[in-house]
């Protein structure tokens, strides 16, 4: 095992540099203009993945981005790994906030500066890295399967297909993923959950058209300020979602799975400084531990309408929109959600107004187990280049396509993710820090080693 220490201490500076040329190509799905960087990106991944030391790599165009799927099978009787990633990222903006230029990563204190340096290019990369590291020194302990894709932050909604057109060919063990969080270096964790979502727009319609706000105001019903008291009132004084039958699902956790969660290492007040804000809030009756990733939450994430320009100008609009998500846990069902949501908001219309709601992607939640022989090779690799024991954590952000692996290939995942919750991940300044991109490579080995010792 020091050959694959040895191999990593001689390349890391090329390693760095490789990632950086990743992270130059803008691949934002979201936004069509970045349609050829995306597909620019995908090559870039296949080439390295080749170069790595995969047997074959490919494009395989969807109806959206294209997936990067690769494959080195050294020995078919030894277990396979199928490694998923992403190499799509999020929109830069604000780029006034940037301190350098999202796409021109850096290197300051230690900590790589771009969009997708930790979410995902940067992780997803260990895995290409460690692979180079494993076939450049020896045998590899398993078979490798890749399948890295370019539409995971806009809700992989082809990679399903993908998955029921070929399970034959991503027949494997297990499922590994780097792209969650851990809580420090000095206190590594595995995620062992990860939320679902049901995501909404919703369009509140006034008068036919902008009205003078001196003219008519008072008379007719304003869609901006009806929106407001609707989306206030989603939420009851103990911060609890008022939509019926909202919680009717939620698996309640056990005082003994409670206890487990809030054992983990917490600050609030460090958390509350680090975010900037006085005082922290939540849901009545749990932890801000449980409150993330144990819950179920309803958020705004964008709400606009009237006039929004340089100076006042005194309108009465015609129409305000939103856009809503709901973060779900276990066992809530995402379509489900959606269909109580729309109800509920369209039951909500103030007078003089129409509602219109829209869903947009979902995913449904996941708990992974922690007593499996993946977890435990995990946890073992993780012992290994760490020297502690990692905890289990869950979290609270979601990756859709988990729960597809589990119910169309029957695959369990182990969420074996580097980054930091200060990441800044979908926000400016994206950072990673060069000391986990390096314990990533030199830990992923280990779990192929350890899960191959352990499967048998
Ligand atoms: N990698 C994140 C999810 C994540 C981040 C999980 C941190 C755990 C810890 C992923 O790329 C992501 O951002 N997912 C989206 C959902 C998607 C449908 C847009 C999310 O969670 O908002
Ligand atoms: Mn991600
Ligand atoms: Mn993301």
């Amino acid at each position: 095992m020091e050959a694959w220490k040895d191999y990593q201490e001689q390349n890391k500076d090329r390693f760095l540099e490789e990632l950086f040329a990743l992270l130059r190509i803008p691949s934002v799905s979201a936004d069509s203009k970045y349609k050829q960087d995306v597909a620019r990106c995908a090559d870039a991944v296949k080439d390295a993945l080749l170069k790595a030391g995969a047997d074959t790599a490919e494009i395989v165009p969807t109806a959206g981005h294209p997936i990067v799927y690769a494959e080195k099978i050294s020995d078919p009787s030894k277990p396979t790994v199928l490694v998923y990633g992403h190499y799509d990222v999020q929109p830069p903006d604000p780029l006034n906030l940037w301190t350098s230029g999202p796409f021109e990563p850096v290197i300051k204190d230690g900590k790589i500066y771009a969009r997708g340096a930790c979410d995902d290019k940067g992780q997803m990369f260990m895995h290409v890295k460690a692979l180079e590291v494993m076939s450049k020194t020896g045998e590899l302990p398993c078979n490798i399967k890749f399948m890295i894709e370019g539409e995971e932050e806009v809700g992989s909604s082809n990679l399903g297909k993908f998955l029921e057109d070929h399970a034959d060919r991503l027949k494997a063990d297990i499922v590994l993923v780097s792209d969650t969080s851990m809580i420090s270096m000095e206190h590594p964790s595995i995620e062992s959950g990860l939320r679902g979502l049901a995501y909404m727009e919703v369009e509140v319609t006034g008068p036919n058209r902008d009205l003078h706000s001196g003219v008519y105001g008072g008379a007719v019903q304003n869609p901006i300020n009806a929106l407001c008291k609707m989306i206030a009132s989603l939420h009851d004084e103990n911060n609890h979602i008022t939509i019926p039958g909202f919680y009717e699902k939620v698996k309640e956790l056990t005082e003994a799975e409670r206890n487990a969660i809030n054992s983990a290492p917490f600050d609030q007040q460090e958390y509350n400084e680090e975010l900037g804000i006085g005082k922290e809030w939540g849901e009545k009756g749990f932890s801000n531990l449980e409150r993330t990733g144990t819950r179920p939450t309803l958020d705004c994430n964008g709400i606009w309408g009237g006039y929004i320009g340089e100076g006042a100008k005194t309108v009465l609009p015609g129409k305000a929109f939103a856009k809503i998500s709901m973060r779900l846990v276990p066992n809530q069902v995402s379509a489900e959600i959606s269909d109580l949501f729309t109800k509920h908001f369209e039951s909500l219309a103030e007078p003089g107004v129409q509602v219109k709601v829209t869903a947009h992607h979902g995913g449904e939640p996941v708990v992974t187990p922690i007593d499996s022989v993946a977890y435990k090779a995990a946890e073992k690799a993780i012992q290994t280049t760490f020297g502690k024991d990692p905890i289990p954590t869950r979290g609270g952000g979601s990756i859709p396509i988990i729960a597809l692996f589990e119910s169309i290939l029957g695959l369990k995942t182990v969420l074996l993710g580097f980054g930091l919750d200060n990441d800044n991940i979908h926000s400016p300044n994206e950072k990673y820090d060069v000391a986990n991109y390096e314990k990533g490579i030199a830990t992923i080995p280990y779990f192929h080693k350890y899960f191959a010792e352990m499967q048998g």
